[in-house]
């Protein structure tokens, strides 16, 4: 088993493993992340196939500081000042993303934003300084299970499924971080309470957070539904083996249905790390060409399959109207 004590050495392995496309296991001072490079497609749909979870929820991007998050995401007045004074520590920020920013979209599960936070653990910084890049991590636990809080926690959840777990110790917290939206420049929405007080972050600000619940005439939001997906603009129609007069099509392996038309295949070689890894840019990119119909062939649903087709079944289900 890969569990690592923190040593100079092992801090240098896991940066390697992360530049090369890993997964590395690292204590912060909330829970135990499961971290990859958040500029790597395959790397972070290898973050979701190690969780096991059946669906893609957008992922907190764990950066040094907020002049290295500029690279990423706009910061209003609001969410410089909630940095200025929470950072680093265990205060998730949800930001609107540069067009260009150079993220992988699964990190947002296609969405327009990104979380991002500065964490504060020694063994964390020390990890992002020497790999030198954003890390893409969510709780490192099988999808379901509790948040851990020690690298044994990590050992027996994961176990092969990371290249390496670095052991810092307890993780002092044990409760993850407060998500805040800020994206929109007006007022912050707490999103998720967590280990700072919504309360000091009021206080910070001079004003009230806004509450999701609070939104009039809105239903209760449940945590999972709380970043609205991202759907396509044009209609979806699931299991296609040909592909109709004005259609584009979403192939997955080969051979694909016939078409003169626009076409993009997630993984010709049928690997579902690639699609998933190809999945939200493919689906911005048939949007962006103006496509009304969209056929999808049949994606297998094990594995990262399972993440896959529950998107495409939102997408096709009927649009809400905006
Ligand atoms: O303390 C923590 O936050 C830990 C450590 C490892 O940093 N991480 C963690 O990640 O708890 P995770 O993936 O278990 O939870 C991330 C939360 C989810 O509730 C997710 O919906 C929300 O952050 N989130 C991430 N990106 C978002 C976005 N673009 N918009 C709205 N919510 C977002
Ligand atoms: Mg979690």
């Amino acid at each position: 088993m890969a569990i690592e004590g923190v040593t100079p050495d092992a801090i240098a392995r896991a940066a390697r493993l992360l530049r090369e496309g890993g997964l590395v296991a690292f204590p912060t001072e909330t829970v135990y992340g499961l971290g990859a490079d958040a500029a790597n497609g395959r790397a972070v749909a290898a973050i979701f196939e190690a969780k096991g979870r059946p669906s893609f929820n957008p992922l907190i991007v764990h950066i040094l500081d907020a002049d290295e998050g500029e690279r990423f995401a706009v910061f209003p007045t609001v969410a410089s000042r909630l940095a200025d004074v929470f950072w680093p520590g265990p205060l998730t920020i949800v930001l609107r993303r540069h067009a260009d920013a150079p993220l992988s979209p699964l990190v947002s599960a296609g969405l327009d934003t990104v979380a991002l936070r500065s964490p504060g653990h020694p063994v964390a910084r020390a990890l992002l300084e020497a790999s030198g890049v954003p890390i893409a991590a969510p709780s490192a636990n099988r999808s379901g299970y509790v948040s851990p809080t020690t690298a044994a926690h990590v050992a027996a959840d994961l176990d092969s499924r990371v290249d390496l777990i670095l052991d810092g110790g307890p993780a002092s917290m044990g409760l993850e971080s407060t998500v805040i939206d800020a994206s929109s420049g007006g007022d912050a929405v707490l999103l998720r309470p967590g280990a700072v007080p919504a309360e000091d972050i009021a206080r910070a600000l001079g004003t009230a957070l806004r509450s999701p619940r609070a939104i009039p005439g809105a239903a209760p939001l449940s945590p999972g539904q709380l970043a609205s997906h991202y759907a396509p603009r044009a209609r979806v129609r699931l299991g296609a083996t040909h592909v109709e007069p004005g259609e584009a099509l979403l192939a997955f392996g080969l051979p694909e249905p016939e078409t003169a038309g626009p076409k993009i295949n997630l993984s010709p070689g049928g690997d579902l790390r690639e699609a998933a890894s190809r999945f939200f840019a493919a689906l911005r990119d048939l949007d962006a060409i103006g496509t009304d119909r969209i056929a999808v062939v049949p994606i297998p649903t094990d594995g990262l399959g399972a993440a896959i087709n529950d998107r495409l079944r939102r997408a096709a289900a009927p649009h809400r109207e905006k």
